[in-house]
């Protein structure tokens, strides 16, 4: 596992771009897994500024992202597949038929993370996987439990992480209750793993997932067991790591 402290978040988002960015030049056609919220939006505008200065060229990259709220269209503001439009894919050259998230209107549980799986193994597998942490130790939306839960599967949130997450809507009340995401087997299958975390909320939870015991209750704490990590973290989330 590699360590790069920064100082605060932009240099965070500047030093992750540019590990991403390597991936997409030396791989033209690789497959990226890509997140959601605060942590990646820095790191998605420097994406863009590289394409526009001709420096990026997406045209055959294809990304499977980790999550989607269960009952949002693809067109809800809210939505996964919008915040990846607005922030990147609609700024990039990317060909967006390629570019997957998991279905959060399939009603069907069961047949939407099949069919998430099923896609991710038909892309050939996933060659550098972006997550975020978050202030509970969970990636993708796998929260604290008992077990690490393997493929995709529908999860009901966490109270801490629909705190979390109210912030992005009108009230706490309009949070969905469940999302779809990728399991644990899927973000460890990755040949390349990209932890970006920024910020004192999270300082707890980067010492568990990176110096603690391997347990399902701190879910992040699995990726001391791949290979190939890359953890670039402010040093506010490294406070508490000497
Ligand atoms: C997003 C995702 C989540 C976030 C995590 C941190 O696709 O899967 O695991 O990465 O909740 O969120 P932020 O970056 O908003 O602090």
């Amino acid at each position: 596992m590699n360590i790069y402290k920064t100082k605060n978040y932009d240099e965070m988002s500047r030093r992750a771009a540019a590990i991403l960015s390597a991936q997409v030049i030396l791989k033209p056609d690789c497959v990226l897994g890509l997140a959601t919220g605060s942590s990646p939006v820095g790191l998605y505008e420097c994406l863009v500024k590289q394409y526009q200065n001709g420096e990026l060229d997406f045209s055959k990259v294809t990304s499977v992202n980790l999550d989607e709220y269960k009952g949002l269209a693809p067109d809800h503001p809210q939505s996964y597949r919008k915040f990846m439009d607005s922030h990147l894919f609609d700024h990039i050259n990317i060909d967006k038929t390629h570019t997957f998230v998991p279905n959060g209107l399939e009603e069907d549980s069961d047949k939407a993370c099949r069919d998430y799986d099923l896609l991710i193994e038909q892309t050939g597998g996933v060659d550098l996987q972006l997550l975020g942490l978050g202030n509970n130790g969970h990636i993708g939306f796998n929260e604290p439990g008992e077990t690490f839960q393997c493929g995709t599967h529908c999860i009901e949130l966490t109270q801490s992480t629909i705190e979390a997450n109210k912030r992005f809507f009108a009230s706490e009340a309009e949070v969905p209750r469940y999302a779809y995401t990728m399991g644990i087997r899927s973000i460890m299958c990755a040949k390349k793993i990209l932890l970006i975390v920024s910020g004192k909320a999270k300082a707890e939870a980067l010492k568990a997932a990176l110096y603690g015991p391997v347990t399902p209750k701190v879910p992040a704490s699995v990726l001391q067991l791949h290979p190939d990590v890359a953890v670039v973290a402010d040093e506010e989330a490294m406070q508490l790591i000497s």
